[in-house]
């Protein structure tokens, strides 16, 4: 199982992690069975100044960054093969 932490904390949502709200839609079914999506208030990543929002976390590492949803999905993808 993938855990996904997805940042909708303020910060987090107007860098494009607005856009990570339409994950569920993008995942198949056999995808999303393997993930464990949720959407999070404020890691606190974004106040620690390392690093650039969106933030999310996965199986407890942090991604900063994620330029899209599809990129977000692709990074999600890889720790499903592992
Ligand atoms: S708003 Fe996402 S880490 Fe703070």
């Amino acid at each position: 199982m993938v855990e996904v932490k997805i940042c909708i904390g303020t910060a987090c949502y107007v860098m494009g992690g607005a856009n990570f709200l339409l994950i569920k839609e993008k995942l198949s079914d056999k995808e999303r069975k393997k993930v464990k999506l949720e959407f999070v208030p404020c890691l606190g990543y974004c106040k620690s100044g390392k690093g650039k929002p969106p933030f999310v976390l996965i199986n407890g590492k942090i991604y900063e960054k994620i330029v899209d949803v599809d990129a977000l999905i692709e990074i999600i993808r890889e720790n499903i093969e592992k």
